[in-house]
């Protein structure tokens, strides 16, 4: 049996950090408020230069060196983005030629939002696990930063830029145990980037996230305690067999709850919320690379990544690291 096993894990992060204190100055918002109500303090955002890929490239390298690979072992990059390089060629075929590799399937995961990670590892493994090839370059790169209307202060407070960067590579022992992915397309207003391609834009704010947040507390919140259930099921496992959760990192009350879930104390929950905002795509390997890095989590432990967002699109990873 080949399973497939996390070998290395990079990030990277703008140098630019804007606070609660900048924001305050931006919209009719407080440091309080931000606090209280989502546990983000401070975010990083791109300078002009950067882009999906210029952090996907360095997230990737400092995967690969940590996985101890050359870009020539690589047999599939897929990035998870919802803001790419362009509509197309894809940020991963731009990555792709960067590293100085070709022929290896490389592409873009743009449609599944906050949950793409997840989406993305999911398609990976079971790669990998076909036998179809043998080293994955997952990652997940989001400049939101340049989709949040700066006028807008329900959406503008949440979000942060960065790139997360995971190196995945067949095993006989059991590392990545199940993926579980879904999605509700009823839920498609919750959340969402409504640009219409080949139509005129009819006003300017379509280029922008546009999310109505409570309601969108309130599934989350419902959709991932029945992902844990299912995830836990799937594995013949209980709660109390869960070292990590390594969580999208939306709201700290979201993530609060999703702990009390699974019984686990937060000093258990890889957790960048606070410095880094939402990231979206990038938020799970940036908390994952994180809690490895800062020698939280080690090798043997049982982690639970969930992840979920724009579609509804939502999905969990249970992983032996
Ligand atoms: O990554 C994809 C997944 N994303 C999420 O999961 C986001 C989930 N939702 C959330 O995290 C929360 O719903 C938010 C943090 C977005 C909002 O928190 P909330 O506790 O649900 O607040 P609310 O939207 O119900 O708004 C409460 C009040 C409103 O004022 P009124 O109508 O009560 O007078 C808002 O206008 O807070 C107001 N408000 C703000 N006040 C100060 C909304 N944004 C702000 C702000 N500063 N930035």
């Amino acid at each position: 049996m080949v399973y497939s096993k996390i070998i290395g894990t990079g990030s990277y992060l703008p140098e630019k950090i804007l606070t609660n204190a900048d924001i305050e100055k931006i919209v009719e918002t407080s440091n309080e408020w931000i606090i209280e109500r989502t546990g983000i303090h401070r975010r990083h955002i791109a300078a002009e230069h950067e882009t999906s890929l210029t952090m996907a490239e360095k997230a990737a390298r400092e995967a690969m060196a940590d996985a101890g690979i050359v870009p020539a072992d690589i047999g599939m990059i897929i990035i998870a983005t919802t803001t790419p390089e362009k509509m197309f060629p894809s940020t991963a075929c731009h990555l792709q030629e960067r590293l100085g590799i070709a022929g290896c399937p490389a592409f873009d995961l743009n449609s599944a939002a906050c949950a793409g990670f997840v989406y993305a590892l999911s398609i990976a493994d079971q790669y990998i696990k076909s036998g179809a090839i043998k080293t994955a370059l997952v990652i997940g790169s989001e400049v939101m930063s340049r989709v949040v209307d700066w006028t807008d202060r329900t959406t503008c407070v949440l979000f942060g830029d960065g790139a997360g960067a995971v190196v995945i590579g067949a095993s006989d022992e059991p590392g990545i145990l199940s993926t579980h992915l879904h999605a509700d397309g009823t839920h498609k207003d919750v959340l969402s980037l409504p640009v219409s391609i080949g139509k005129p834009m009819e006003v300017e704010e379509e280029l922008f996230i546009k999310m109505t947040g409570n309601q969108l507390f309130k599934l989350a919140v419902n959709i991932l305690g029945n992902l844990f259930d299912e995830t836990l099921k799937a594995n013949g496992l209980q709660r109390s067999d869960i070292d990590w959760l390594v969580p999208h990192q939306a709201n700290i009350r979201i993530i609060q709850a999703m702990a009390k879930k699974l019984d686990l104390p937060m000093e258990r929950v890889a957790l960048t919320l606070e410095d880094q905002g939402n990231t979206s795509s990038a938020s799970i390997p940036l908390a994952l690379d994180k809690a490895i890095r800062d020698g939280k989590i080690k090798r043997g432990e049982m982690l639970l990544l969930e992840g979920f967002g724009g579609g509804l699109a939502w999905g969990s990873a249970l992983i032996k690291y």
